[in-house]
């Protein structure tokens, strides 16, 4: 970390955006001035701001300068950063960005999108232009997990970092088993009360949690940020007969993004996961975010708080502000782009953990010798079984862990087993994280 030499005058701010978290940035900067300027050594200021409209705005912006158009602010205002709160992976928040940078100006953003997919370039674009990208607030809102991992850890060869990153899907996992009703009927609620969006695809198929955790991987272990290779598994899929399964056995299930590194290469998956009721991240609900993280020195080390919010992720956006007014600055992704390899995927096929599965099957003499059989034969070893009810003629529930193995014979026992003749429907299968 470099400390450069602080200037007296004032740091000039301009916020591109003024939804949700760009009214919470003016909020933040204008009620905590005289902290900021005492902690920042001077005072912080919007200059100018810029959004489609001032229709609707709870907030004063009479005393900035106002733009019409985004990229016009970037080029042409006093700032000496631009705050880019307007959204989306490419578009008008791209050019916004890379017209701030090329004017030699600062960026904070809160856009995982934009980072998940752009970030190595626009990560070079600051370095020739000496200034700072920061954005702590695109991953887990407002949890300093950036800052946690690119500094506070900078000691540590980082194993595996874990995490809860989706408010909306963890409400809707948590609803789900508090009042054990299914997705639909939640994410309809969870809609209504504004906690969803109206097209919640990205949160509940899991892109959200995959932006969030290709940037932890890259901030984590030097690598480039590899979006594109992320095993992305959503949670329309998870039921409330599963989660009330795995209460039974002892855990809960989060959706969750884990990356972690393996001799050259890494892992990065989301999918819904069942963590075991005695780890802190089972107890993280709601629309609460947790990450974990594994480090060499410090051991585990577990964050937890809001991920979303007006103010909670006006505090992130709001601390790499300071820090850039203050004269610090680190590295975009811990190390220079220059330094930051390129590692293969590790294929899920490699993976190795233990399973859930849950089977629906006719109760009839032998079938279970037939399900081991085929557990047996791919090189499966089960854990626990369980059995509820039966009623002539219809098929039952049979649940069971794993001890581990690897997802390719999970998969070649899971196809063998689909096939026998007394499994009614596919098996359901969730991984299981221990650590
Ligand atoms: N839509 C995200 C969530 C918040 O539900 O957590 C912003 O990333």
């Amino acid at each position: 970390m470099t400390s450069n030499k602080v200037s007296s005058e004032p740091f000039k701010v301009a916020i591109a955006g003024l939804g949700t978290v760009g009214g919470g940035t003016v909020k933040v900067l204008r009620d905590h001035a005289d902290v900021i300027a005492k902690r920042c050594g001077r005072p912080v200021v919007i200059s100018a701001v810029s959004a489609l409209t001032k229709e609707g705005l709870d907030f004063d912006v009479s005393g900035y300068q106002w733009y019409g158009d985004a990229v016009d602010m970037a080029k042409n205002s006093d700032a000496d950063l631009l705050v880019e709160l307007i959204g989306g992976s490419g578009g008008v928040a791209k050019t916004v960005v890379e017209t701030a940078l090329s004017a030699g100006r600062h960026v904070v953003t809160a856009n995982k999108a934009l980072i998940a997919h752009h970030g190595a370039a626009l990560d070079k674009l600051a370095e020739e232009n000496s200034v700072s990208l920061n954005y702590e607030a695109a991953v887990a809102g407002g949890i300093p997990v950036i800052k946690s991992i690119r500094e506070g850890l900078a000691g540590n060869n980082i194993t595996k970092v874990q995490g809860i990153l989706n408010g909306t899907c963890n409400y809707i996992l948590t609803t789900m088993r508090e009042e054990g009703r299914d997705f639909d009927a939640v994410l309809k609620d969870a809609q209504a009360l504004g906690y969803a969006e109206a097209d919640p695809a990205f949160d509940i198929e899991g892109v959200d949690t995959a932006h969030k955790l290709a940037i932890l991987a890259s901030v984590a272990f030097g690598v480039e940020i590899n979006f594109k290779d992320v095993h992305v598994e959503g949670i329309t899929h998870v039921s409330a007969v599963d989660i009330q399964f795995a209460e039974e056995l002892g855990y809960r299930i989060k959706l969750l993004g884990v990356a972690s590194r393996h001799n050259g290469t890494v892992e990065q998956r989301v999918h819904p996961t069942m963590v075991p009721l005695s780890a802190p991240i089972a107890q993280v609900e709601g629309v609460f975010n947790s990450v974990v993280i594994d480090g060499d020195a410090v051991d585990t080390l577990v964050l937890v708080g809001r991920g979303a919010g007006e103010l909670p992720t006006a505090s992130a956006v709001v601390g790499d502000i300071c820090d850039i007014a203050r004269g610090l600055s680190v590295p975009t992704f811990s190390i220079p782009v220059a330094d930051l390899e390129t590692v293969p995927t590790r294929s899920m096929s490699e993976h190795v953990g233990e399973y859930y599965v849950r089977l629906t099957l006719m109760d009839v003499p032998g079938v279970i010798a037939d399900v081991a059989a085929a557990l047996r034969d791919h090189g499966v070893s089960m854990e626990q079984m369980i059995q509820r009810g039966r009623e002539a003629g219809k098929p039952v529930p049979v649940v069971m862990t794993t001890h581990e193995t690897s997802e390719a014979n999970m998969v070649a026992a899971l196809d063998a087993i689909a096939a026998l003749e007394h499994v009614t429907e596919p098996p359901r299968m969730i991984r299981i994280e221990n650590a």
